[in-house]
């Protein structure tokens, strides 16, 4: 689906989400959400913010899984996810902090894999994600999934490609001080969402977007495997879509 601008997109998608959350609330039942970080869904979470804000929408019911964070890295530093998703989100909303899930960037490597089998299943243990937002780096990621994840991989450690480091050196003032590894959910875990929305703004990522909608499925390319789902939606603005 083709917005206008990223304005547009960002509302909606935040309007699917404040639905979705109402519906289950109608239900008594939790909602639970896999989030994305990035500069892709600040509006998205302003607009929710807004919508408790100003319009009461509860986050009571609300379960959150973060699709990624840097490794090795603290909580609290400035560029950890957990920063990013207190500071757009969860510090301005209702949600229980007993709800909110993002990968532990401070365990020593050899608890990493039990960790992120416990990972997989407490999104089990929840039902399942009901709505997977993702945004995509110009690798063609997907959560951290670089060139050469499998369309089954589950939640794991996993190096970061040269170009992703390089996108991220201003926030860490210099590609050195880019963390080298992630924890991210795996393909498999995304593609066990009920429904998977992929949002991209901006020229910069048009290449990247005709390689993932028209391109050929390859691990070359992760978003590709995006192709073989039925509950995938891209929403983009006209400048991420003007080469398909
Ligand atoms: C990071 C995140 C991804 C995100 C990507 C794109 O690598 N781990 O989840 O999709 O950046 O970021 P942006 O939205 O800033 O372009």
């Amino acid at each position: 689906t083709i917005f206008k601008n990223p304005k547009e997109a960002s509302l909606h998608v935040a309007h699917r989400i404040a639905n979705l959350i109402k519906e289950k609330q109608k239900k008594n039942e939790n909602a639970v959400l896999g989030l994305a970080t990035g500069a892709t869904p600040i509006a998205v979470y302003a607009e929710l913010v807004r919508l408790h804000k100003e319009e009461g929408l509860s986050f009571k019911n609300v379960v959150t899984f973060n699709l990624d964070e840097y490794y090795p890295m603290q909580p609290n530093a400035a560029q950890s996810y957990v920063t990013f998703m207190n500071d757009h989100l969860f510090n301005h909303i209702d949600i229980d902090k007993n709800n909110i899930h993002v990968p532990d960037g401070t365990l020593a490597l050899d608890d990493i894999q039990a960790y992120c089998l416990a990972y997989e299943n407490k999104i089990e243990n929840f039902g399942g994600l009901d709505i997977q937002i993702l945004g995509i780096g110009r690798t063609g990621h997907i959560g951290f999934n670089e060139p050469g994840s499998a369309p089954n991989s589950g939640t794991r450690l996993v190096t970061l490609d040269d170009l992703t480091r390089r996108d991220a050196a201003r926030d860490f003032g210099g590609k050195s001080n880019v963390p080298t590894k992630a924890i991210t959910m795996g393909i498999g875990t995304i593609f066990k969402a009920r429904e998977i929305v992929l949002m991209a703004w901006n020229k910069k990522k048009a290449p990247i977007i005709k390689k993932a909608v028209e391109g050929e499925i390859s691990s070359d390319v992760p978003a590709t495997y995006l192709q073989l789902s039925d509950s995938v939606e891209f929403i983009l603005d006209e400048d991420a879509a003007c080469l398909l």
